[in-house]
């Protein structure tokens, strides 16, 4: 194999370009030229490839977000779209593609690897982590390390008025950047679309619950069943007026900043292990790490597992919320 190419596709996460810089040098090493396509799957139809060398990859291991830009490709869902995109990777001569990314940047690659004879590895990059394959993913240690750092400002503001903050986080179908943070964060309640939440039940377990508490955090993903923190905050403010109540949503603050140490190294060691995988043959596959061992899965069981949340961290959350 003499060239593969790269590509960032989804949402961003934190470590995306520490990943990008670990595959360049990777490939340097075993003596490959890498392309970089620009705006995921939408530049590989307009053909904006570009070439990266280990010296273009210098000073970014620190920076948030993707030197080679993002998107959600619609027009990658349809053949002709994919057909573009083939012929592009054909024509700058691509033997292989490494696809950081989450669920729907690896369902593309499952139909190109159904559809065209170039073998793809996927790295899991989301600060969501729900995939299978991985015990992390790129991005999520910096995401809830940015949520608890808000959650800490917020928790100052709620101690001086005595109120009760509903804290929306990201996870349109997971909630595992929920449950970590409110652990971290030290929250009354988290509600995750894992797990139906009764509001009342929360409620009563505030009212019977200590008397020195001053403030109270709920800790919501965005995906919850309950529809999100402002809904959370118009049933508490009408079933139960005593509550001075406030909403934060976090947003997109959680995909930027500088990522951790935790997911510059995941990063560093996925993006080795890609560029390895492909010049060992695999296609098709994710590189992940479950406990301290590197692990490949297929891209189309990655994708498919909406991760069970750990009971132990439910527990440790319900009993220390007291
Ligand atoms: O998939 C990662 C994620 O951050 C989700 O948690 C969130 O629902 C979604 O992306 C937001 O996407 P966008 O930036 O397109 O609004």
């Amino acid at each position: 194999m003499k060239k593969i190419a790269l590509l960032s596709s989804g949402g961003d996460a934190p470590g995306m370009n520490a990943c990008i810089r670990s595959v360049v040098r990777t490939a340097a090493y075993y003596g490959m030229e890498v392309d970089g396509i620009i705006h995921g799957y939408e530049g590989m139809i307009d053909n904006e490839f570009i070439s990266l060398a280990p010296g273009d990859v210098a000073g970014i291991i620190h920076r948030g977000g993707t030197i080679l830009k993002t998107a959600r490709s619609e027009r990658f869902r349809s053949r002709d779209g994919r057909d573009e995109a083939y012929a592009n990777l054909r024509r700058n001569g691509v033997e292989g593609l490494i696809v950081i990314g989450g669920d729907g940047t690896f369902r593309g690659a499952c139909d190109l690897m159904a559809e065209c004879d170039i073998p793809v590895v996927g790295i899991p990059g989301t600060i969501d982590n729900d995939l299978e394959g991985t015990d992390f993913t790129i991005g999520y240690d910096t995401a809830i390390n940015t949520v608890i750092e808000v959650v800490d400002k917020i928790r100052d503001t709620a101690e001086s008025h005595n109120r009760l903050f509903i804290v929306e986080v990201m996870g349109k179908d997971a909630g595992l950047i929920a449950l970590r943070s409110g652990i971290g964060a030290g929250a009354e309640a988290i509600m995750i679309p894992e797990i139906s939440t009764d509001i009342v039940s929360v409620m009563e377990r505030f009212e019977k619950g200590r008397r020195d508490k001053s403030s109270y955090i709920i800790i919501v993903a965005e995906g919850d069943s309950s529809g999100g923190a402002y809904s959370v905050a118009e049933r508490i403010e009408h079933e139960y007026p005593g509550y001075d109540t406030r909403v934060s949503i976090l947003g997109h603050v959680q995909r930027g900043g500088s990522p951790s140490c935790m997911d510059r190294v995941l990063a560093s060691r996925l993006g080795m292990a890609a560029v390895e995988a492909l010049l060992e043959g695999k296609g098709g596959v994710m590189a992940g790490i479950i406990h301290r061992d590197l692990v490949f899965t297929p891209l189309e069981k990655a994708v498919k597992h909406i991760r069970e949340p750990n009971p132990h961290l439910i527990r440790v959350l319900e009993i220390l919320s007291t």
